[in-house]
């Protein structure tokens, strides 16, 4: 059984202050684009782990790798041995702020759902991806979506037409938790976050303007403070013609919003050209969830 799962960017992530259990509010407005990893599980004797493509070499391959989890909670709930081969092939950078991780996790529990014939609910794997971390139960469910909670809570929310981004890859990951510390340095009093109805109103009416002036993540600051050189990265695909540059979630991946395809394609060249990236991803949005394929 193989699933494709999509990457996701935030075009908005306002972030409140730290909770008691260290999680922050959020007001997530996650967009899947379409950069994909595929799951594949097959029955096996015992549990295996592999994986494939770029970066591959830092996924674990253990059972603490989020896709193995997936599929070992599904098993413990219908008493099924985890005895299944999983075989991750990347496309989604390692450890980028893309919700490559959560995507896996999500592709493996709905491989296995398919595989054992356990046919568990929307809402049983919805809550077994929340158990699983904060952005997995989106990676499930792909499109458009208001995260609120930790941004495990989802609302659906409507898009209009395309949009095309570039996501440049960067030489090094970003942990999520130290960036999250670092947010909490430069942000002692953060304020509620809110969902901005601007922004919510550019993706139901579809206009990439009114969207690139209203894309922000309150996580930027944090990530330039621990990675400086994405600055650069920033500026280089703005000069390129980018109508909005920003930091991937956690980062360190970036993302350009451009009018077009051909726009996207320019700008992906300029950033490789001017060496301030690994590599540069196009791929529009929104794009559908985990997929069985
Ligand atoms: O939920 P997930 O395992 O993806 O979160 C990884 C880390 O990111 C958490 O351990 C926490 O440090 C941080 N985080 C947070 N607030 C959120 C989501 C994640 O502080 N809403």
């Amino acid at each position: 059984m193989t699933v494709r799962v999509p990457a996701k960017v935030n075009v908005q992530l306002a972030v409140g202050g730290a909770r008691p259990d260290g999680f922050h509010d959020l007001a997530n407005v996650f967009l899947a684009v379409g950069l994909y990893d595929e799951v594949t599980v097959s029955a096996a004797d015992s549990f295996a782990l592999t994986c494939t493509g770029p970066g591959s070499d830092q996924v674990p391959l253990d059972r603490t790798n989020l896709a193995a989890r997936a599929a070992i909670e599904l098993g413990r709930r219908y008493g099924i041995a985890p005895d299944v081969r999983i075989h991750i092939a990347k496309d989604i950078p390692v450890a980028g702020g893309m919700a490559g991780g959560s995507a896996d996790a999500a592709g493996a529990l709905v491989a296995c759902d398919a595989l054992w014939g356990t046919n568990a609910s929307r809402a049983e794997l919805l809550d077994i991806c929340a158990g699983l971390g904060s952005d997995v139960p989106f990676s499930l469910v792909g499109g458009a979506a208001l995260g609120t909670g930790r941004g495990e809570k989802l609302e659906p929310l409507d898009v209009a037409g395309q949009f095309w981004w570039v996501f440049a890859a960067a030489d090094g990951g970003l942990s999520t938790p130290a960036v999250y510390r670092e947010f909490d340095r430069l942000s002692p009093d953060a304020p509620e976050p809110v969902a901005a109805p601007a922004l919510l109103e550019a993706l139901r009416t579809g206009d990439v303007e009114a969207l690139a002036a209203t894309v922000t993540n309150d996580l930027q600051p944090a990530a330039l403070s621990l990675f400086p050189s994405l600055k650069d990265t920033l500026a280089a695909g703005t000069a390129a013609g980018a109508l909005a540059a920003l930091v991937s979630g956690s980062g360190p991946t970036t993302a350009f919003l451009t009018p077009d395809e051909a726009s996207a394609r320019a700008v992906a060249t300029a950033l490789t050209g001017a060496g301030v990236c690994r590599t540069a991803h196009v791929a529009p949005s929104p794009a559908p969830g985990a997929t069985l394929l």
